[in-house]
């Protein structure tokens, strides 16, 4: 047997007929760009994540650019986020003009340090921007104890964490502003691109509005400098009807991380990751972490076990961002998740006999290591 580490193809064999109706429902009344459909899945998506307003965008890297612009970030301001994440985290505040600075992340989330935050703000700090990686929520309570004291908004990168809650309560749903993605891979995953940004606050809300439709207050007047960043109407629709899915899928990926985390217990060499008592996880991705990562990953490739790395260089050691003079070994945390992990195959429709056959593959290759 062999495993993918992902698939879309049951999903879509699943729901192809609603699928196709929605899309020819697009294409028969030509609503393609930010059209009727993406206008009741934001609201639908607002509902489901309990906030105000959603507005939804091109992709998820936009949405995180939207959101810094949303608060005001610019040239000459000090975001605080995380090295150890997708780089389009970082890439958003490179965008607007302002400076990443980087706080070391907590092996428990492998999200971001709240006292590593705390250390690394300083006046010129105008936002903070956790990433609650492969699902897992970070310490919100924690995080925003730091933020609030300091009175800095925190732009939660929901990107993979969507369904996911802290204590009980959605992510996405804490921050000023916040963004997420609808890549295809992700848990809500349109049939393209797509992303979006949340918020409580009206202005923001019609201030990222505006701005993706080329700054347009009335047709033909521009207020600022704009963007096209509509969503497709056909994304729109796609997402429609998947978001009734999510909770069910988001569950059976947990009953496949329950598995995992029994199975694998014990494993020679093998760390597992758990959730927090106050997490629920989505489980975007399933890591393990090993020191000798990369031969675990060969040695499951040879028994037909695909695997992932999510992330192998954390940002701040990329060529693309030498600039800031972050030296290696300053993030040592970030550092060693990224030299370590190994992300095994997780996707709803991962049958047990798959899981159970990776189970087995990991534990006798971590044996003969
Ligand atoms: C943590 C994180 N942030 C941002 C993004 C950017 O989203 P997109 O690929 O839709 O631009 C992604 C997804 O790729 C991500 O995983």
């Amino acid at each position: 047997m062999t495993v993918p580490f992902f698939s879309l193809s049951e999903q879509t064999k699943a729901l192809r007929p609603e699928l196709l109706a929605a899309m020819t429902d697009v294409l028969d009344t030509q609503g393609f760009a930010n059209g009727p459909p993406v206008a009741k899945f934001e609201e639908e998506l607002a509902k489901y994540l309990g906030v105000k307003h959603v507005v939804a965008l091109n992709t998820g890297t936009t949405a995180l650019q939207a959101a810094l612009l949303g608060l005001g970030v610019g040239p000459g301001d000090d975001v605080v986020t995380v090295a150890h994440t997708w780089i389009s985290t970082c890439w958003a505040i490179s965008y607007v003009g302002a400076r990443p600075v980087f706080a070391d992340v907590d092996e428990r989330t492998n999200g971001m340090d709240p006292r590593a935050l705390e250390r690394a703000m300083t006046s010129k700090t105008k936002a903070i921007l956790p990433v609650h990686l492969h699902g897992h929520p970070v310490d919100l309570d924690a995080l925003l104890e730091v933020a609030n004291k300091k009175g800095v908004p925190v732009i939660e990168d929901t990107a993979q964490s969507i369904g996911s809650t802290y204590r009980g309560r959605q992510t996405g749903s804490f921050g000023k502003v916040n963004a997420t993605s609808f890549y295809p891979s992700k848990n809500l995953g349109a049939a393209g691109e797509g992303g979006a940004i949340m918020t409580d606050d009206g202005a923001i809300a019609e201030r990222v509005k505006r701005l993706r439709d080329h700054a347009q207050q009335g047709r033909h007047h521009h207020v600022e400098l704009g963007f096209n960043w509509r969503m497709d109407g056909l994304q729109g629709a796609v997402l429609r009807v998947k978001l009734p899915h999510l909770d069910g899928w988001n569950e059976r990926r947990r009953a496949i991380a329950a598995r995992y985390l029994d199975g694998l217990k014990g494993a020679k060499g093998l760390r597992l990751f758990a959730e927090q008592p106050w997490a629920k996880c989505n489980w975007h991705v399933y890591p393990v972490f090993h020191d000798q990562r990369d031969a675990l990953r060969a040695a499951l490739e040879r028994k037909g076990i695909a695997t992932g790395v999510h992330y192998p260089t954390p940002v701040h050691l990329q060529p693309a961002y030498a600039h800031l003079g972050v030296a290696k070994g300053s993030l040592p945390v970030a550092e060693r998740l990224a030299a370590t992990e190994v992300s095994l195959p997780m996707f709803a429709e991962l049958s047990d006999a798959a899981v159970d056959e990776t189970i087995a593959a990991v534990r006798s290759a971590c044996a003969e290591l």
